[in-house]
């Protein structure tokens, strides 16, 4: 079902519950991306959540909660080192893979096991989930594949018409989507980097095992490894080199701290300061905008494989899955 909706975007909780309470899914901002949000508790409100999105069912949903008090409603156990985890780091970009109960319909999960869960942190958000009585599933906000949206404009350029509101939480202040951990046995996984950085959980639980594209498990796609990806070929490395291996196309670059003397159609520093954090916050706006702008190609280099860094990249890699005609 997609309804055709005059989009409105603000700043109404009792609005967008409103809505929510009403079956229907609206677009809501956290401070990872914003998500595209329905009653995870309604199977036909999140069946909604797929069909805007253009997203396979196979593909399982985040659910969002108020906090950590919530979370034993929907789940059967909550292994110690998750549960040390979700005390340091919740409200935030951390998605806990735990035990789920049979009150969570199974197209969230998508006839998996366990439920994906986190506290996001953001203000509204936070307000939106305690007035509601159910947990929000929430995909970010983009047509399944392309880049997620750090901005309420990028949603309203994206999904308006096929949700009724967005709410305006302003810009994403971490910028990349959370990062999912889980346990394999024993043992404290991560599935996909995210805005926490690996550094700052193994300080916590100590050391993890990371587990990322799982092309053997086609229940994750968001792990698969083409995805977050603009419509442009992108190439990654060296910027000067593939400037020059590719003489007669419009470039548009993304840099970390800028690229000395190169002459190209526009440069998208991420951070001048070298800061990563920084760098994050602005990756997604960086590579819709260089997509949207006059140019047949982008290029971007790697960013320092450490904190923040490594999640980058994992995001440019598989914004990169595509070859240059
Ligand atoms: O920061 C975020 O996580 C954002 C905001 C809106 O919260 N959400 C987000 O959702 O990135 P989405 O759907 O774009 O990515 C969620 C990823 C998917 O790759 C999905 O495969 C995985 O989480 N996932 C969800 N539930 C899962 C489950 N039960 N088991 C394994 N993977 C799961
Ligand atoms: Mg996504």
């Amino acid at each position: 079902m997609e309804s055709v909706f005059s989009t409105s975007i603000g700043k109404g909780v009792g609005e967008a519950a409103d809505w929510l309470e009403r079956g229907f899914c609206v677009g809501i901002p956290t401070e990872t991306v914003y998500g595209l949000a329905a009653n995870a508790l309604d199977p036909s409100a999140v069946v909604q959540i797929f069909s805007i999105k253009n997203r396979p069912t196979f593909d399982p949903l985040i659910v969002h909660v108020a906090g950590m008090e919530a979370v034993d409603n929907y789940v059967e156990s909550f292994p110690s080192p998750l549960r040390r985890l979700a005390e340091h780091f919740w409200p935030g970009p951390l998605t806990l893979l735990l035990p789920k109960k049979t009150i969570i319909p199974d197209l969230v999960t998508s006839g998996l096991d366990r439920v994906a869960i986190r506290v996001p942190n953001h203000a509204l958000a936070l307000q939106l989930l305690d007035r509601l009585s159910f947990p929000l599933a929430a995909p970010s906000a983009n047509p399944f594949g392309y880049i997620s949206p750090t901005r309420p404009d990028h949603v309203l350029q994206q999904l308006g018409g096929k949700v009724p509101y967005i709410l305006d939480g302003g810009p994403c202040v971490v910028g990349l989507e959370s990062t999912i951990v889980g346990m394999e046995g024993n043992q404290v996984t991560v599935y996909r980097l995210g805005g926490l950085s690996v550094e700052a959980i193994e300080a916590v639980v100590g050391l993890v095992q990371i587990q990322l594209n799982q092309s053997s498990n086609p229940a994750a796609p968001g792990m698969l490894k083409s995805h977050y990806a603009p419509r442009k070929p992108l190439l990654l490395g060296d910027v000067p080199a593939l400037i020059a291996a590719h003489p007669n196309k419009r470039i548009g670059v993304v840099s970390y701290r800028g690229v000395q003397g190169i002459d190209v159609v526009k440069e998208f520093v991420l951070s001048q300061s070298g800061d990563l954090v920084e760098a994050a916050q602005r990756l997604f706006l960086a590579l819709r905008e260089l997509d949207n702008s006059e140019v047949d190609l982008l290029v971007a280099e790697y960013l320092p494989e450490v904190g923040l860094g490594r999640a980058i990249n994992d995001r440019l890699r598989r914004a990169a899955v595509q070859t240059v005609k």
